[in-house]
Formats: structure tokens, sequence, C-alpha cells
């Protein structure tokens, strides 16, 4: 019998033109590679997932990164073309590719648009040339704008990612800034804050002093005036750094944060099954050379617990704005002490439950990684 639950495929590619001082994304340098060789190996990976999902049809694909616009053309067809004949696609399927402003060709973005690729998101970061050069990126605010243009001309749908709250930037200045980006008329927008993340070279050089992140209240301002503008445009939060109209949502992120099923291949790539009435976890071997090695341990799987399940389905789920359902019979409910504590945070006006509706409240969202410690712990 047909199960037309949500699911959708993960693609991750993992090299990039060069390595951002910020970022801990599962990367490499990016260097000439056997598409053949890519090509042949997730064709198989997606194979062996179609086994394990029979009767269901996509809703989403995603090609993440890394920098997959860099990805030969081939491998990205392949791709598409074996989601087509394993799966089939639901109607007014979402299929996203993440790109660099520097790979914006008009020609190379109608290339992934006649491939079937309809939703692109750029990796814009900022529309200030001294934020780029600070954040380490190839391309400035000129480029990026005309990489957005070029990407409003040609796909159904475009969104691109800036990262704000940086170390010395003032609220007037990111809401100019915002402002420009708003005026883009894009249906979606991504706003992450900086994360200093262990590891980068961003990490080394505030550890060494050589500069300071913007502090928690510069922090929490910036986060408000983005809500503010963001809803204002008629692009209200989603979700924590996401916002858009609300036909304009990502399908594919809406999968993690709802807890839905996805599938995940390529280098390092994480996915999750409901197979049998067990949820399973795989992740896909890390490094580009164990992963095109072939060998059949590729992949790792995990069932996971109903503990892990509920800290799953929380941390996904009270990220959106929506929320997450806690069922009659949830296993959340199993605790009576987790019980009391969310009483306790209801009352401190953290969160709400509203016909089974579990929500953060603005407050709530500004502290949900204390939130979601209340709640599991
Ligand atoms: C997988 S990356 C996109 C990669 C794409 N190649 C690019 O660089 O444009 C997804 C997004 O995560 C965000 N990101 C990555 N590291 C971050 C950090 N340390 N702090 C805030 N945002 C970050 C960036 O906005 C980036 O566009």
């Amino acid at each position: 019998m047909a199960n037309h639950t949500p699911l959708g495929v993960y693609v991750h590619w993992p090299y990039c033109a060069r390595i951002c001082p910020y970022c801990d994304f599962n990367i490499y340098k990016n260097k000439a590679l056997d598409a053949a060789r890519w090509a042949e190996m997730l064709t198989r990976d997606l194979e062996l997932m179609a086994a394990r999902t029979p009767n269901r049809k996509l809703t989403s694909l995603y090609f993440g990164g890394g920098t997959p616009s860099l990805a030969p053309l081939d491998v990205i067809d392949a791709v598409i073309c074996t989601c087509e004949r394993l799966w089939g696609f639901e109607p007014g399927p979402e299929i996203t590719i993440e790109a660099n402003p520097t790979d914006a060709e008009q020609s190379h973005f109608e290339a992934l648009a006649a491939a079937g690729v309809n939703r692109l998101s750029l990796g814009v970061q900022s529309l200030r040339d001294d934020a780029l050069a600070f954040l380490g990126r190839d391309h400035d605010a000129a480029s990026a704008r005309r990489a957005i243009e070029t990407a409003q001309r040609t796909f159904k749908r475009t969104t691109f990612d800036l990262i704000y709250a940086r170390p010395g930037q003032t609220l007037s200045a990111w809401r100019d800034e915002l402002g420009e980006a708003l005026n883009f008329g894009v249906g979606h927008l991504s706003l992450y804050q900086l994360t200093i993340e262990p590891g980068t070279a961003f990490a080394k050089a505030v550890a060494a002093g050589r500069w300071a992140p913007a502090t928690e209240d510069q922090c929490a301002d910036q986060f408000d005036l983005a809500q503010e503008m963001t809803a204002d445009a008629g692009l209200p939060a989603y979700e924590i750094s996401n916002h858009a109209a609300q036909d304009a949502r990502s399908r594919h992120n809406l999968i993690y944060w709802n807890y839905h099923d996805y599938i995940g291949v390529g280098p390092g790539a994480h996915g999750r099954l409901s197979i049998d009435g067990r949820r399973l976890a795989t992740e896909a071997a890390k490094t580009p050379a164990d992963y095109l090695s072939g060998g059949a341990d590729r992949y790792v799987t995990e069932v996971l617990d109903e503990t892990a399940q509920l800290v799953e389905r929380l941390t996904m789920g009270l990220r959106l704005t929506d929320g997450v359902t806690l069922y009659a019979d949830d296993y959340f409910y199993a605790d009576e002490r987790r019980t009391e504590r969310l009483h306790a945070l209801i009352d401190d006006g953290l969160v709400t439950l509203d016909c089974g509706r579990l929500r953060a409240t603005v407050n709530g969202r500004r502290v949900l990684n204390a939130v979601l410690y209340e709640l599991l712990r």
C-alpha cells in the first residue's frame, strides 16, 4: 500500500572552492574528480535506500554541501533521473541546490534548471564588501546581487543565506542590509547568527583574542529586528533562522523539522527512516575517499529508541513557530517530572501547549537550548 507521508532525499556534495573560516560542515577543498565514479556511487546508494522505502514517492530532493553548484552537471542529472526512476516525485516536487555566487553564470543556472532543479539556495552571507572579506568569501557584494537576480530570472523559487550578528555590526547597519535583502522580493530568506564553531579558523582567532564575537544582547537585538522586519515584509519566521511566505517555505527542511523520513547519501550524510515500526538513523562514511571506496560498510544504521526519538523530535520541532505535536499517549508523558517541568515552562511564558501543540514562545525561542534542556533532562 502506498505511503504518502513526506519523504525527501538529501545529497551531500563535499567540495568547496575554498574553506570559509567560520564553517565546520563536512567539506573538502575542491579538486579534480571522477564524475562517473560519483554518479555510480550516488546511484548505487539511492538504489540501496529505495529498496528500504518501497511504495513511496519523493516530496523533495536537496543538494547540499559544500558547494553542489560546483558538482559536474552529469552527477546532478544522474541523481535527479535516478530519483525519478526509483521513487518518482509527488506532484509539484521541490528540487533545491545550494550555490555560491561565484557559480552564478546564467548558462550554468539554466542547465541546472533544465535538469530539473526548481529552487536555488544562494550562499550570499552578506551584501557588504567588508563583511564578505571578514567572512573569507570569494565574492563581493556586487556579484552577490547579480547572482540573486540571475537566480530569480532562472528558477521558480530563490532563497539566500545571510550571516548576521557579526563582530562590530550595529543594529542600524543590520537594518539597512536586511532592508536591502528584502527588497529583492525573494519568497524565502535564511538568516543565521554567526556561530563560532570549534576547530574553525574563527574559533582560533577568538581564542587568540584577535576579535570578540557579538554579545548576547547584540545577538538578541538583531534577532528581534530580523523577526520584525521579515514579518512586516510578508516573510514571517517559520523556523528559528528561516523566513518565508506560507507557500514558499522549504518543503525539504520541513521534513527534518517535522521529523518525517529522509534519505541521506554522499559523504557524512545522515538519514532517518521509519521501517516496520522502527526508527532508523543512517550515516554515510565521512571522507570522499571512504565514501567512494564502495565498501559495504559505508553506511552505519542505528535503531533509535523512544528517548532518542523524543529528543530529536522536540529538538527539531520546537525550532518551528508552529511547534510540535504531543500526542495523548506521547512518550513525552512517560516521565511525570517532565510534565511538571513543562508546566513550569508554561508558567514562565517560554512555551505554550494548545490543543496538543507544543510551541516555544518568542522568549522561549531566544533561549531554545535552555528550554530543550529543561524539557528533556
Ligand atoms: C552548507 S552551508 C552553504 C554552503 C555554500 N557553499 C555557501 O558557502 O554558500 C549553509 C549555510 O550555513 C551558514 N553557516 C555555515 N556556517 C555558519 C556559522 N558558523 N555561523 C552562521 N552560519 C553559518 C551559511 O549561511 C551557509 O550559507
